[in-house]
């Protein structure tokens, strides 16, 4: 092998990277809401519904939430196949996984340093993406595959075997930093704990007194007071203490040998000494975050006006074991597949800071009806009463803009006319890298990059006296980039000015009035199938249909969309257990 080859998973299509515009949101204050009143002192306002594609969402959100995400979790279509039934196998994959990688590698970027990610998947694509996420986060940050029970009974039409389970796939931004909370104790978990000896200290659960692991003391007999002799631990194993530490341990009232003193002495662990949670395990079973039906059914009595309901929405629950292990209180959360507004009604509900994206209509016509009821407090379902949701807060909703260039009659690129000059200048500060802060009192400081270097977008054509008379309120402590349509200066006349005409400075930096990253597909006519091809068992066409995709999301992007990114799979006929997230 190449000394210079790494592992790495590959797919057609891998070296394509879309060039991002920085896209500015534009809140719509119509659809943003917030409850009338104050229902605790810590509610929380400032969350964010954004509408439309998340990769563009993503991009946008970047400068100024670089670093700041506690917790991502995302739920994005499974691949299932059956958005990609037409075409050749590799390159619905390798579709999914182009589409996937740069949605991750933003969401890499946005991660606090003691941050994490966790992903819904099923086995269709669960092993591509476990080798993604190694390549994208790096495999030493790997920190489980939990399993799901996402289903309570089997599903009679499965061909091979009924499946009942997600994964949900989590990688830590660093795991050196990273930490997990405990869960919560749960009431069953405590009714483990009894006082039969009405021992003081309150109740307690036995412990085993021997274990597996070596221990040079760990092999003695042990009379019992009930005068039986014990010869030694079972075959195999060691007592966990040595006789000594038992004797002490006894005296102390911390060993249970059964109501007769007969029994194989345990530890008795104290609920008041144990740790105040308990460690997340990987098997979440539905008995204890919930299955896709419950979440159907909450979504159904809390839409009722609603007809058209998701497939598979995930359970509160659910998106409640991720946040309760894995942010705090005040934390910001994002989910950037949002479907139904899961993530964010548990979220709100448990005190969380969020961020949202969906491209669907459904994120008008599900999340906001589900948020409103969130925040009015009038949805008791899901993890409300767990988690003591009592409403309040509320969020902005936001679009993106539209792209800051459009292309004239004569095909040149020029600013798009729906921008005014405020979006102007947040936008230009967006391509520079500039904070968007425009002052009220100094007309050409619309942003800036530190305490002395400013921005000042204009579309005017500035003279050499007016730059010499902006020069000179800069002075010479400060320095000042001018995005203008153009100058009649020399560029290097003011050494406190940089001088930039717009659109040239931000043309071929990206990519330009493209909306929609996602792959729409679920239009796409059917391969025609000819006779000798059909007989051979393939399609000239789906050879056609793999030459026309090869490494062109565009070609795709121009047959007529409905469905975005994927396909949900239909509900299954015994309507008792939908696939897919
Ligand atoms: C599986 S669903 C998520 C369900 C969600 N977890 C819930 O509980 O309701 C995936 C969602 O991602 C959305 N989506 C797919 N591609 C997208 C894109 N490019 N930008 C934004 N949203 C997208 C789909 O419209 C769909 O609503």
């Amino acid at each position: 092998m190449n000394r210079k080859q790494k592992l790495e998973l590959t797919w057609i299509g891998k070296e394509q990277r879309p060039r991002l515009e920085p896209r500015i949101l534009i809140e719509d204050p119509e659809l943003s809401y917030h409850a009338d009143r104050r229902v605790t002192d810590h509610d929380i306002f400032d969350n964010r519904l954004i509408f439309g594609d998340n990769l563009l969402a993503l991009k946008a959100l970047e400068q100024e939430f670089t670093g700041k995400i506690k917790c991502i979790y995302i739920d994005p279509p499974y691949n299932t196949g059956s958005a990609f039934s037409h075409y050749d196998d590799g390159v619905e994959h390798s579709l999914w996984l182009s589409l996937i990688r740069d949605r991750l590698e933003l969401l890499g970027k946005l991660l606090a340093s003691d941050g994490s990610i966790w992903i819904s998947i099923d086995d269709h694509e669960m092993a591509y993406l476990r080798v993604l996420m190694d390549e994208v986060f790096g495999r030493r940050n790997f920190v489980a595959q939990c399993i799901w029970e996402k289903v309570y009974s089997p599903k009679s039409s499965a061909r091979f075997l009924s499946e009942n389970h997600d994964y949900i796939v989590c990688y830590a931004h660093d795991t050196e930093v990273w930490t997990r909370n405990l869960l919560p104790r749960t009431e069953a978990q405590d009714r483990a704990y009894k006082n039969p000896d009405n021992d003081p200290r309150g109740p307690w659960k036995p412990g085993d007194l021997s274990a597996r692991n070596y221990y040079s003391l760990g092999r003695y007999s042990i009379t019992c007071p009930s005068g039986r002799v014990i010869a030694g631990p079972p075959q195999g194993m060691y007592w966990r203490v040595s006789s000594e530490k038992l004797a002490e341990l006894d005296r102390d009232g911390r060993i249970w040998w059964g109501r007769d003193g007969n029994n194989v002495p345990a530890i008795k662990r104290f609920l008041t000494e144990v740790i105040a949670g308990v460690v997340p395990e990987t098997i979440w079973t539905y008995k204890e975050v919930g299955h896709n039906q419950a979440a159907k059914q909450h979504l159904k009595e809390l839409l009722p006006e609603v007809e058209d309901l998701f497939v598979t929405p995930k359970p509160e629950g659910l998106v409640r074991r991720i946040l309760d292990i894995a942010s705090n209180p005040g934390d910001w959360v994002l989910d950037s597949f949002a479907g139904t507004g899961t993530t964010g009604a548990a979220a709100h509900k448990m005190g969380r800071r969020w961020i949202i994206v969906e491209l669907g209509e459904h994120c008008h016509t599900h999340i906001i009806p589900r948020l409103k009821k969130v925040i009015d407090g009038t949805d008791q379902g899901g993890i409300s009463e767990a988690v003591g949701g009592k409403g309040g807060g509320g969020f902005r909703y936001y679009r993106l803009a539209p792209s800051l260039l459009e292309r004239d009659r004569w095909g040149n690129w020029v600013i798009s006319k729906q921008f005014n000059a405020a979006m102007l200048a947040e936008a230009m500060c967006k391509h520079e890298g500039f904070v968007y802060a425009p002052s009220q009192e100094v007309y050409w400081q619309h942003g800036y990059s530190t305490e002395q270097d400013f921005i000042y977008v204009t579309t005017q054509t500035l003279t050499h006296e007016q730059l010499a008379q902006i020069s000179e309120d800069v002075g010479d402590e400060r320095s000042l980039l001018i995005c203008c349509g153009a100058f009649r200066s020399k560029p290097g006349a003011f050494s406190n000015l940089t001088l930039k005409k717009i659109p040239n400075a931000v043309l071929g930096r990206c990519e330009f009035a493209r909306d929609d990253y996602s792959l729409r597909i679920a239009n796409l006519p059917p391969v025609p199938v000819s006779s000798e091809a059909a007989a051979e068992g393939h399609t000239e066409a789906a050879g056609a249909g793999h030459r026309r995709r090869r490494g062109s999301q565009a070609a795709v992007q121009e047959v007529a969309p409905t469905l975005p990114f994927g396909d949900d799979e239909p509900e299954s006929a015994d309507g008792e257990s939908g696939d897919q997230g």
